[in-house]
């Protein structure tokens, strides 16, 4: 296993080598992308290549811009990128079932993954604002997704916000969370109503304005010159008596939304006012019976009585269920950013250092176990390369 600065970053590199992926598809579309994990995720993932293309910024940045050309390629003509695209390996078999698909043959998902597109091309490549593409796409998110004309957008299904079965959906979803036996139906009941927001809340929803989403929305608006929506995720979300943001549902929840890393994620948010992120940083982020954990951030406060140390699934351990409590690199990689602007430098060092000692014990994982770092999930995993920009700052401040 790697141990010096020079072995994870000579693993990194070959992590995001092993998984590149290019070609051209009949119809002539050219695509390259470095997929999460070559056998068990072979798809373009939206929000994935955004992390992938800023961790190649490290090796060679002009592949940070062709796999962000690659999702503008997938994009329709309203607009739209969809959450997963398929390029020449079209989904087959069980999979029908649980991808927000509306055709057998769909070219891609008919759902939408963190819009980080934007602000990745932004860290990675240059001036978004300079591709009109990118204001295009931001206009279908404003036309489809933002429910309430404030800015912030919603979500149809959990696995939207790319955190799939976080415990903050356990009370939105309920049954039909991700992982559980309803979610097949709530495919089924989506894909009828085209993933269409303003179909499903008239069907009674549920629909959500999940944080970590509109954070990394937020990023990629700024970048484009656009609004940024921390004022509206304080008036809206933020909860002023524990210091932490809660995402609205609709149709509202009465039981309490368990406290998850996207609490947060606004630490990410350059305009984040001090004093807040000072009160999350001191009162949730470095109290260790909550997220100041040995191995990284946990993806679910230590403290919550869902909090587990590996994502068991339902039945025999299969499938498993994310997100409900190991550590994840790049949620772990946008809080470390709000330690280092709020000036944590001791704080950012450490958990810097912990990082990057799970990586070298363990490799690039999926995900890890949060006390003792061992590797869980996939092998390979193309975004755990954001360490990288733990470890190379210098390049990350560029
Ligand atoms: C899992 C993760 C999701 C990710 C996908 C591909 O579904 O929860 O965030 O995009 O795998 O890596």
């Amino acid at each position: 296993m790697p141990e010096s600065a020079d072995s994870i970053s000579g693993l990194c590199e070959r992590v995001l080598r092993g998984n590149w992926q290019e070609g051209r598809t009949r119809d002539g579309v050219e695509f390259a992308y470095t997929s999460p994990n070559v056998r068990h995720y072979p798809w373009q993932w939206y929000w994935d290549s955004c992390f992938a293309a800023i961790g190649w910024r490290h090796f060679e940045p002009a592949r940070s811009e062709r796999e962000l050309r690659s999702l503008l390629a997938a994009q329709r003509p309203d607009g739209f990128i969809g959450h997963t695209i398929f390029w020449e390996k079209p989904l087959r078999g069980a999979r029908w079932f649980t991808y927000n698909i509306t055709r057998r043959d769909a070219r891609m998902t008919s759902s939408i993954q963190p819009p980080a597109l934007a602000w990745a091309w932004q860290l990675a490549v240059g001036d978004p604002a300079s591709v009109p593409e990118f204001g295009h796409h931001h206009d279908w998110l404003e036309q489809h997704r933002d429910l309430d004309g404030d800015g912030l957008i919603w979500i149809v299904q959990p696995d939207e916000s790319g955190l799939d079965a976080s415990p903050q959906f356990d009370p939105i979803w309920g049954w039909r969370a991700h992982g559980m036996p309803g979610f097949v139906g709530l495919v089924r009941r989506n894909r009828r109503l085209g993933f269409d927001l303003r179909r499903i809340v008239a069907a009674g929803g549920p629909a959500c304005a999940e944080i970590a989403t509109n954070v990394l929305y937020s990023l990629s608006r700024t970048a484009l010159g656009r609004p940024s929506l921390t004022q509206v995720l304080l008036d809206r979300c933020y909860d002023e008596r524990r210091g932490l943001f809660v995402p609205l549902t609709r149709p509202g929840t009465q039981a309490p939304i368990p406290v998850t890393w996207a609490a947060l994620a606004p630490l990410a948010l350059p305009d984040l006012p001090e004093e807040i992120g000072r009160r999350m940083v001191e009162e949730h982020l470095l109290d260790p019976q909550q997220f100041w954990l040995p191995a990284g951030i946990p993806s679910v406060a230590r403290s919550e009585p869902t909090f587990q140390v590996a994502d068991r699934g339902l039945l025999f351990g299969r499938p498993a269920r994310y997100w409900r409590g190991p550590v994840w690199i790049n949620s772990t990689w946008l809080l470390w950013r709000g330690l280092v602007r709020l000036g944590y430098g001791e704080a950012a060092a450490e958990l810097s250092n912990r990082v990057v000692q799970t990586v070298a014990r363990n490799g690039l994982r999926e995900y890890y176990e949060p006390f003792t770092g061992a590797g869980l999930g996939q092998r390979e995993f193309a975004w755990s390369a954001l360490v990288m920009e733990m470890l190379e700052p210098d390049v990350a401040r560029r």
